[in-house]
């Protein structure tokens, strides 16, 4: 049986959806609560138990490289002012997880980012996170899809159901049920406009096979004019299994601003340090709120 050790992490989108803030900055690096969301992403692919990471990235990227390399200059600051608890969380990131990176000369999609990263990957099964979706679980929700990966041996997607009024912002999938929380997949359509087939929407998690390459190698561009992952994986669909795991966690698209304004409350919420201070806020803003409209 292969285990799968190695996974790409998209993040070299143009994030037009929160412009100004990503004219000079990646929306990656936003930070959720006190954490740059890709931060959280490396986490999750790390306590799956994933060894390798290959970040893809594109102009202006920079500080993501350098969000996880060793900062000299600040880690002798600290260490000079004995800042021990903070020296510790600043040397951890460094250490997190083997991280590569490849550049995506030009935004030409999903698909196309994925397929920048094909020599690192080799003839490995491999895992994919999008860099901009935070997902908050009990069990990460990439190991979610490795323990359906090991018993089936073939790819698994991650899905979650969302709003019908929602759907044509997905990528959705037409599904048999098959066992609790898995649907053997009949095929993927992205964003439709018109008759989804579900409400199960691609969330940003995949296990997958290196034959994925071949099929983005010479896939035309889809929708939006990019090269879409879902498309690729319509056409495995048609050839080979596929399965989705329908994930137990509650799912943040930091990339859109009602997503990353519900990540920042919601888990700030669930900070130890700042539940008590920042609940009070929120319910003396609301209460003004309502005085005023
Ligand atoms: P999105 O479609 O959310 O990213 O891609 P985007 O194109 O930057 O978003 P908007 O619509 O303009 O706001 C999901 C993930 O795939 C990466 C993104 O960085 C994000 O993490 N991506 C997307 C790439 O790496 N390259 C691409 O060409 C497109």
């Amino acid at each position: 049986m292969r285990r799968v050790k190695k996974a790409i992490i998209p993040a070299a989108g143009l994030g037009t959806r929160f412009l100004p803030a990503t004219k000079a900055m990646p929306k990656e690096m936003l930070p959720v609560v006190d954490k740059p969301t890709i931060q959280y992403i490396v986490e999750e692919a790390v306590a799956s138990g994933i060894e390798d990471i290959i970040i893809v990235t594109g102009r202006s990227k920079r500080s993501i490289e350098d969000h996880f390399d060793i900062n000299y200059e600040l880690e002798a600051n600290l260490r000079d002012q004995r800042k021990e608890h903070l020296l510790k969380m600043v040397e951890d990131i460094a250490k997190l997880a083997d991280i590569h990176y490849v550049r995506q000369k030009q935004a030409l999609g999903l698909g196309h980012a994925v397929w920048c990263a094909r020599k690192f990957i080799g003839r490995e099964p491999f895992a994919v996170l999008l860099g901009d979706m935070i997902i908050d679980s009990d069990v990460p929700c990439l190991k979610q899809l490795l323990d359906i990966y090991e018993r089936k041996q073939a790819p698994v997607i991650a899905v979650d159901s969302v709003e019908w009024s929602q759907v044509s912002k997905y990528g959705v999938i037409d599904g048999e049920p098959e066992g609790e929380r898995l649907f053997k997949v009949n095929r993927l359509v992205e964003k439709p406009a018109t008759d989804p087939p579900s409400n199960m929407a691609i969330i940003g998690r995949y296990v997958l096979e290196p034959y994925i390459f071949q099929i983005l190698s010479r896939l035309p561009a889809g929708i939006g004019g990019e090269i879409q992952l879902t498309d690729a994986l319509q056409q495995w669909t048609s050839r080979h299994p596929m399965y989705a795991g329908l994930i137990q966690g509650k799912l943040y698209d930091v990339g859109d601003k009602m997503g990353f304004l519900k990540a920042t409350v919601e888990l700030a919420c669930k900070d130890e340090t700042l539940r008590e201070p920042f609940r009070s806020f929120l319910r003396q803003a609301a209460a003004e709120g309502g005085e005023t409209t």
